[in-house]
């Protein structure tokens, strides 16, 4: 696992956005894997700012409330209108969002696999952390080889979650991309900022791969990249390393 320390939040926004910007650049096709949350805005902002040519690629979300209408202003896919889609101007038949409404949804979730594959799987997942190391919505206790499918969220995450809500309800239910869909992402860009996720981080990267934090699943992954700020990374016992190897980091392995 990589992991980039940076000062502040919008420095973890401006490393990513480069990273996927690179890779667009390239690959103007890409197959883009997407969070929502408030650490990945910052990369969204960053491409704006930067004007980086979107339009061609394709994009999966990573989860979505069951039985949310998307014109709710609290479902990922509104999120999305506003700080990606609309803004970046990306063709809305190639955005993909796990499936929410309808009366087959485990069906509708195995099509949504199908669909990664069929778009030629993805080449780079962007990823938040939860609180308590969840990926996605995959909480606690979820199975490192789950795939798409429908969870039930902790009352903690429905209560971190709550804004956007209004008076509503947070719905109980979501569908996400399991962690064996994450983890076939080619790259894994996971970012975090604040000392809310100190602890989920280094859980992640240091702690035991185990089911009870989801996120540290990333550390089977050939090539997971974790960008965190400052804060984010105070309870990293090896963040003077992690330093040590990106003062140190080769041309060729750059
Ligand atoms: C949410 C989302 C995740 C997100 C995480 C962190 O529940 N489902 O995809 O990464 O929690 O969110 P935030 O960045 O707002 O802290």
């Amino acid at each position: 696992m990589e992991v980039i320390i940076v000062p502040a939040a919008q420095d973890v926004g401006m490393a990513a956005a480069r990273l996927i910007s690179r890779l667009v650049a390239g690959k103007p096709g890409a197959v883009l894997g997407l969070a929502t949350g408030a650490s990945v805005k910052p990369v969204y902002a960053e491409l704006v700012r930067a004007k980086v040519d979107l339009s061609s690629v394709t994009t999966f979300n990573l989860d979505e409330y069951v039985g949310l209408d998307p014109s709710h202003a609290a479902s990922f896919r509104a999120y999305m209108e506003t700080h990606f889609l609309g803004p970046l101007n990306v063709e809305r038949g190639r955005a993909h969002f796990p499936p929410t409404q309808g009366d087959d949804l485990a069906g509708l979730c195995e099509q949504f696999e199908r669909d990664i594959r069929a778009a030629g799987g993805i080449d780079l997942q962007l990823l938040g952390i939860g609180r308590d190391g969840h990926l996605g919505f995959n909480e606690p206790s979820s199975s490192l080889a789950s795939r798409t499918r429908i969870k039930t969220l902790t009352a903690a995450t429905r209560e971190a979650n709550r804004a956007g809500f209004g008076g509503d309800e947070v719905p109980l239910h979501v569908v996400t991309m399991g962690i064996g869909t994450i983890l076939e992402a080619r790259h894994c860009l996971l970012v975090a900022d604040g000392s809310a996720k100190a602890e989920a981080v280094a859980r992640m990267v240091e702690g035991p791969v185990t089911a009870m934090v989801p996120a540290s699943a990333l550390q089977l992954h050939p090539r997971a990249t974790v960008i965190v700020d400052e804060l984010a990374a105070a309870r990293l016992s090896l963040r003077d390393y992690y330093r040590e190897v990106q003062r140190n980091k080769p041309e060729w392995q750059r």
